[in-house]
């Protein structure tokens, strides 16, 4: 198939553009558009054809469950059971926003959007152009994040068409994301709301608005023996083709580490990626460097990194090593993918 490919203004995207997409999938294809997270492969949410197309596209296990993107609250009362008190809440302060809430779903969901499960995640994501182009589709955009299933997720709209052309119908170019990793995801459907996937909102804004919020035990675990609630968080996930180790110590042993470490696996001939910081940069030895800012500017971070796994790939690295980062805040994210990358292959110093 041949994938078309249109760039937009992500402010005031081209109507016609916003149409043509909106056709494709009122016709049953996919679309992947930016959101201000990473970009999404976007099919109809109720149409359960369109959702075994994306799942077949990104070569996704059928288990793993889609988020349902809305752009209008009046849609959300068709897609839910009964929508909780909780969600008008956090829709009120967090939508459109990067927040994905899960509740029972209704009859409309399909099975397959969901992964055969009873409860459906919902989210409206804050950027204009993935607004109007759900607006222009029928109101329920099923939408996973739009890389090949295992790879870093897509910052940009040429990491899309890396991964997924020929196999969609159409790519909108928004420009480069704002945020850089997932939505939050919270679970309102059984008992105290729970952190399934740390992201931009934090456990601390959300607590603002309800008091009391679990978190997900297996976050930052990769040994516990629970099963992660949300089926996605269970897969080695957001890496790059090298091997990856996280160095985490005081930030002067860990430049002293990795450069041992890099000059180890360069007597073995392997080509060496660090991923590193501003205040490290100049002290360490690599084949390819790639700095992804301050260390104490978790937002920056966050936007370049999943770029910069790419980058490892593109320009070869066998094997990478990266500094570790502060786990609170929006720092949780951060890690969280990290430690996925690394499939939680860390080195304590
Ligand atoms: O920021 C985002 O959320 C992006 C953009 C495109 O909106 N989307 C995204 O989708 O990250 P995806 O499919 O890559 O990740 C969705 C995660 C998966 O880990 C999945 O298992 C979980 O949400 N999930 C979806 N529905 C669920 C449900 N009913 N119960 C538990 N987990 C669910
Ligand atoms: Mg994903």
């Amino acid at each position: 198939m041949e994938t078309l490919f249109c760039k937009v203004d992500p402010v005031d995207p081209d109507k016609k553009i916003i149409e043509k997409a909106g056709e494709i999938i009122k016709a049953g294809g996919l679309v992947a558009f930016p959101t201000e997270t990473v970009y999404g492969l976007g099919g109809d949410a109720i149409n359960p054809g369109a959702s075994e197309k994306i799942y077949a596209a990104k070569g996704r296990p059928s288990d793993n469950p889609l988020i349902v993107h809305i752009a209008e609250l009046d849609k959300l009362e068709a897609l839910c059971k009964k929508v909780p008190d909780e969600m008008y809440k956090l829709a009120e302060v967090f939508w459109p926003g990067p927040l994905t809430m899960i509740v029972d779903k209704s009859s409309l969901v399909p099975g397959e959007t969901t992964g055969g499960l009873d409860t459906v995640a919902i989210r409206m994501p804050d950027h204009n152009t993935a607004l109007e182009f759900i607006k222009a589709s029928g109101g329920y955009i099923a939408a996973p994040s739009a890389n090949t299933s295992g790879r870093p997720s897509p910052t940009l709209a040429s990491h899309v068409r890396t991964d997924l052309d020929g196999r969609i119908d159409m790519i909108i170019d928004g420009g480069e994301v704002g945020i850089g990793v997932e939505s939050t995801i919270v679970d309102l459907s059984e008992g105290e709301p729970t952190i399934l996937r740390p992201g931009y909102v934090t456990r601390e804004m959300l607590s603002r608005v309800l008091g009391r919020v679990d978190i997900d035990t297996t976050i930052l675990k990769g040994t516990d023996k629970k099963a992660p609630k949300a089926p996605g968080m269970k897969y080695r996930h957001y890496a790059p083709k090298g091997s990856m180790t996280l160095v985490e110590g005081e930030t002067g042993a860990v430049v002293k580490r990795i450069n041992e470490e890099v000059a180890a696996a360069k007597a073995k001939g392997l080509k060496c990626g660090v991923l590193c910081t501003l205040e490290t940069e100049a002290d360490i030895n690599a084949d390819v460097k790639k700095c992804v800012g301050s260390r104490n500017d978790e937002a920056a971070i966050a936007r370049s990194l999943y770029r910069v796994l790419r980058e490892f790939d593109e320009e070869g690295a066998e094997v990478i090593f990266s500094e570790s980062f502060k786990t609170d805040g929006f720092g949780q994210a951060v890690m969280n993918r990290l430690l996925k990358a690394a499939g939680y292959n860390v080195e304590k110093i």
